[in-house]
């Protein structure tokens, strides 16, 4: 399983006002990639659980929740009512993580931690063996479009460490500034969920994105040093 390259589109650069045909143009990827942003922990301000409620109508596939938010041990619960399969919350802003996973387990789901650029793949020594999923962040969270950060490469070698030592084998998602130029050498440093905004909805033909960046995972799986 940990062997498979996924692919999550973020419908952060959909075209909001056609958003049903958007998520329809994508049932060739893994998941959808929701992102949630507060306009406090990140300078940005998206979508709620509201939207996530028509999201979920409109693909079969399971929706990736990221939220971006101050608050996380306040609102995870409303996006967890509303339906997300997977959910993440960054590390720098949760007050009680042990907590948080243990009640989006309890609810069925799968939970996930992030950590920005600048975050040390360290911190997440105490909770690595209670996750379904780690994001690790290649750009600084709060828009789309923006350029990858060259340190992740290094993010994701210490996290393959770190994994390796605890003996777990969480997905590793990897979001910001991902296209089929770069999805090779993240996949070759251990990431296997692939998050595309521009790079998918800027494409002319999205479906071919994804197969597109896809199949440059799968390159770099050969790549992986093991
Ligand atoms: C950035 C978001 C990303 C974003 C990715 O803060 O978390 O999911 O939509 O967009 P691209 O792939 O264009 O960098
Ligand atoms: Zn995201």
């Amino acid at each position: 399983m940990s062997q498979l390259v996924r692919i999550s589109p973020s419908i952060l650069a959909a075209d909001f006002l056609n958003l049903g045909e958007e998520l329809k143009s994508v049932e060739n990827a893994d998941f959808i990639h929701y992102d949630v942003m507060d306009g406090d922990f990140v300078p940005n301000i998206s979508f709620g659980p509201g939207l996530l409620r028509a999201v979920k109508r409109g693909t079969d596939l399971p929706v990736d929740v990221h939220m971006m938010v101050s608050n996380p041990d306040e609102v995870f619960r409303d996006y967890l009512e509303a339906g997300a399969d997977v959910l993440t919350f960054h590390l720098e802003t949760a007050k009680h993580a042990h907590r948080i996973v243990d009640e989006i387990h309890r609810y069925g789901r799968r939970a996930a931690v992030a950590i920005n650029p600048g975050t040390a793949v360290s911190t997440l020594d105490a909770i690595i063996d209670y996750l379904d999923m780690v994001l690790v962040m290649s750009v600084n969270p709060g828009f789309s479009g923006q350029q990858f950060i060259e340190h992740t490469y290094t993010q994701l070698n210490k996290l393959t460490d770190l994994c390796r030592r605890h003996a777990v084998r969480p997905l590793v998602e990897i979001d910001g500034g991902i296209s089929p130029k770069n999805a090779n050498r993240v996949v070759a440093a251990g990431a296997n969920v692939l998050v595309g905004g521009s790079s998918v909805f800027e494409a002319p033909d999205h479906a071919q994105a994804v197969e597109d960046m896809r199949s440059a995972g799968m390159r770099g799986l050969a790549m992986r040093q093991l």
